[in-house]
Formats: C-alpha cells, sequence, structure tokens
C-alpha cells in the first residue's frame, strides 16, 4: 500500500531533523499544522544490534502523526533488510532510507550523503530494505531471522503501548524512499537521480546542496527542477527541499519546478502552524507565484498553549534530566511578539515543564494581558 499516492499534490511534509524531530515535536506538529507526511529523525541502521532500547525510543510515534515514515542511515544491506522488518512491525506507513546526511562520523562511514559516491551500494541497500518489507509482508518472522527474543518483546510492547491493542499491525507492503542531495562535492543531480530510478523508489526527496555545501549558500533549485524532468514518467515522485520559509516559497517552487511536493525543515521549528495553510496551495495554481495565503495569526494565547503541551510532552518522554533538550524548542517558539527576547531568555534556562509554565504565567499578569485586542486567559495554564 503506497500512501503516497493517496495525498493530494504538492505533498507538503515535515523534513527529518536530528535533535529536533523527535516523538514530541513530531505529535505537536501533527496535532497543530497537519503537514501531510512526517520522517522520524534519522536512526541508524547498527542499532538494532547494539543498542535496540535506543532504537525502540528513536521509533516510537503516536497514531495522530500518520502518515509517518521511518528515516534509517547506514550503510550495510543485510542490515537494511533486517531493520526493514523492524520498521514493518512496528506499523510505520514508509522507510525512507538517509542518502543525504553530510555530518562527518556518518558520511566517512560510507553512510547518509557518502552514498553518492557509491551508487552501486545505493542501489542494494535499496533493494535489501524493499526484499525485508516484501519478506516481513509475505509473513516472516522476526524470530526467522534469529531476532533478540527481548527485541521482539519490546516491538509487541511499543505497538500495545501506541494502539491500546495486542494485535501486531496488519501486515502491509510500505513504500521505500530516499532523502538525499543534488551532488557530494559538485552537482551531478541528473546521474544520481537515474541511478536511484533504476531500483524505482516511491519517492526522492532532494535537498538542494552538495554535502560539501553542508547547510551553507542557498539551495539551488535549477538542480531540482533538473531532478524532476529526469523522474517525469518513471512513477517516482520527487520532493524538493531547502530553504523554504513559507508557504508562498512553497508556491513559487512548485510553481517554477513541478515538483511533486516538499519538505519544511528549519522554518518549521518553533511553527508547527506553519503547514495550516497547505490545503490553500493545494487548491492555488502555483504558477505564477503571486498567490496569497489567509492564515489567521497565531494568538499568543494558543502559542502558549502549545508551547506548554510541548514541554509536557517532551518532560514524559524524556524525564526532568533531559528537559534541556526542550529548551532549543522554547527558544524558537519566543519569536515575534512583544517582549519575546525576554521570554527567550528566561526560557533558556527552564528545566521542567512546571517551570516553562510558570514563567509563561509570569509574562502574562506582567504584560497588562491584552494583545490581538482581547485579554489573555492564563487562567488555564497551570
Ligand atoms: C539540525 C538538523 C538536523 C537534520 N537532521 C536530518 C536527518 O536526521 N535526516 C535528514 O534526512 N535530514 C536532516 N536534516 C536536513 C533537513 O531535513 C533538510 O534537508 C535541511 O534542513 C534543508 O531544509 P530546510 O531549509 O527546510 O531546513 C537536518 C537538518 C538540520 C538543520
Amino acid at each position: 500500500m503506497n500512501f503516497w499516492e493517496n495525498i493530494t499534490k504538492p505533498i507538503i511534509g515535515l523534513s527529518p531533523m536530528d535533535g529536533i524531530t523527535d516523538g514530541s515535536f513530531r505529535f505537536i506538529t501533527a496535532k497543530h499544522g497537519q503537514p501531510d507526511v512526517v520522517f522520524t529523525e534519522f536512526v541508524n541502521a547498527e542499532t538494532v544490534f547494539f543498542a535496540p532500547q535506543t532504537l525502540m525510543k528513536d521509533l516510537t510515534y503516536s497514531e495522530v502523526e500518520r502518515p509517518v515514515v521511518a528515516q534509517i542511515y547506514g550503510h550495510t544491506p543485510e542490515v537494511f533488510y533486517r531493520i526493514a522488518h523492524i520498521v514493518s512491525a512496528l506499523g510505520f506507513d514508509g522507510l525512507d532510507i538517509n542518502m543525504g546526511c553530510p555530518a562527518k562520523k556518518v558520511a566517512a562511514k560510507g553512510s547518509g550523503a557518502a552514498l553518492i559516491l557509491n551508487p552501486a551500494l545505493a542501489q542494494a541497500i535499496i533493494r535489501a530494505a524493499r526484499q525485508g518489507i516484501r519478506d516481513w509482508f509475505e509473513g516472516q518472522n522476526l524470530g526467522d531471522l534469529k531476532f533478540d527474543p527481548e527485541m521482539i518483546e519490546k516491538i509487541r510492547l511499543a505497538n500495545r503501548l501506541r494502539t491500546g491493542l495486542e494485535e501486531t499491525p496488519a501486515r502491509r507492503l510500505i513504500p521505500v524512499s530516499i532523502k538525499t542531495r543534488i551532488g557530494y562535492d559538485r552537482v551531478v543531480v541528473s546521474e544520481w537521480t537515474q541511478s536511484l530510478l533504476e531500483e524505482k523508489p516511491s519517492i526522492i526527496s532532494l535537498h538542494g546542496r552538495t554535502l560539501t555545501q553542508k547547510y551553507t549558500g542557498t539551495a539551488d533549485w535549477d538542480a531540482i527542477a533538473l531532478a524532476v524532468r529526469t523522474a517525469k514518467n518513471s512513477g517516482t515522485l520527487i520532493l524538493g527541499n531547502g530553504d523554504l520559509r513559507d508557504m508562498k516559497d512553497v508556491c513559487r517552487r512548485v510553481g517554477e519546478t513541478e515538483v511533486d511536493g516538499v519538505l519544511l525543515g528549519r522554518s518549521a521549528q518553533g511553527n508547527p502552524w506553519i503547514f495550516r495553510t497547505k490545503d490553500q496551495i493545494k487548491q492555488t495554481p502555483c504558477l505564477t507565484g503571486t498567490a496569497s495565503f489567509h492564515h489567521a495569526p497565531v494568538s499568543l494565547e494558543e502559542r502558549f498553549k502549545v508551547i506548554l503541551e510541548h514541554s509536557r510532552h517532551f518532560e514524559k518522554q524524556w524525564g526532568i534530566p533531559g528537559f534541556v533538550g526542550m529548551r532549543k524548542h522554547l527558544a524558537w517558539y519566543c519569536r515575534g511578539f512583544e517582549r519575546a527576547a525576554e521570554l527567550r531568555s528566561q526560557m533558556v534556562r527552564v528545566n521542567s515543564a512546571a517551570e516553562v509554565a510558570d514563567r509563561l504565567n509570569n509574562y502574562a499578569t506582567s504584560s497588562g494581558q491584552t494583545f490581538h485586542d482581547r485579554p489573555l486567559a492564563f487562567g488555564g495554564i497551570a
């Protein structure tokens, strides 16, 4: 079952970001923004062998996120074969293979964007992942592959905790997708896309930078347009990615390049609402690039409620010791309103959701409580 085909184009999804798009961030974004699709942070395929506990934490998700895709990185086809079983057994809607990460610890081992230099291995990885999904679909069990019984039990438990049901998710032939860049140290998007297309992935998501560019310069959307032309009539959809600040940018790039969709990364940080106008784009011909989007501003009250909801979710998932990981999100939320900098400087020092509530209430009390011409109803923030 290929869920990608059921999404009205252009597809507008949340891009995977390590250290950011964890279960809490995805939950909040799915609930308050409703992107068409979300991806987990990238997960190292090898953890299936040496750190099953970490693996299960990284692959925890909630039903509201659907469709939700597990993103995996690695460089060994056999490991992808095995992890494809786990991703399937956990009920994910898709498996995405990371072929775009530029980080040294990833690329130096031949994973992530280093695979651009090794198209034969990239193809073998896609085939192995797809075979794993197919074998699972046709009835193979984790026990048949000699998975640790403890791991099998963890998967059963994760499914039960998420769905409240005892049954394992229905066996499905989930789609395989690739997220990559336009080259290693120079743009080779046409050859690289052509090589990936031979394995017929459902989606190729392209960040318009090379590995050596990392995040510098600007995303090359001409290269993305070239990939769209290369993939025309292949059955594989192309998603463009890089430097999209808002839905106006999305509309312009979709119009210019005819991509099947886009992924938004950094512009969704502290801004789950960015996806709210996505349905207007789907009804608007994006060719002129002049479309305007009607989006009621996010009230301060709503912003604060979401900040607190996110903080509580995060604390539940990572505990008080892990709460420092929430501070960057809090800083991102505190932008674009009166005295935001002052609140931000307090938020980067909090240690718990209770402290977040305290700072928000202090802000409301000291601010005269009128924003957007009406009083803030902060009685609810406790
Ligand atoms: C902090 C951070 C972490 C990222 N982690 C991942 C990752 O785990 N997997 C991945 O495919 N891309 C990752 N990316 C790349 C983004 O998905 C995206 O391709 C890139 O940020 C460009 O899109 P943007 O301009 O909309 O942010 C990461 C980017 C950032 C900034």
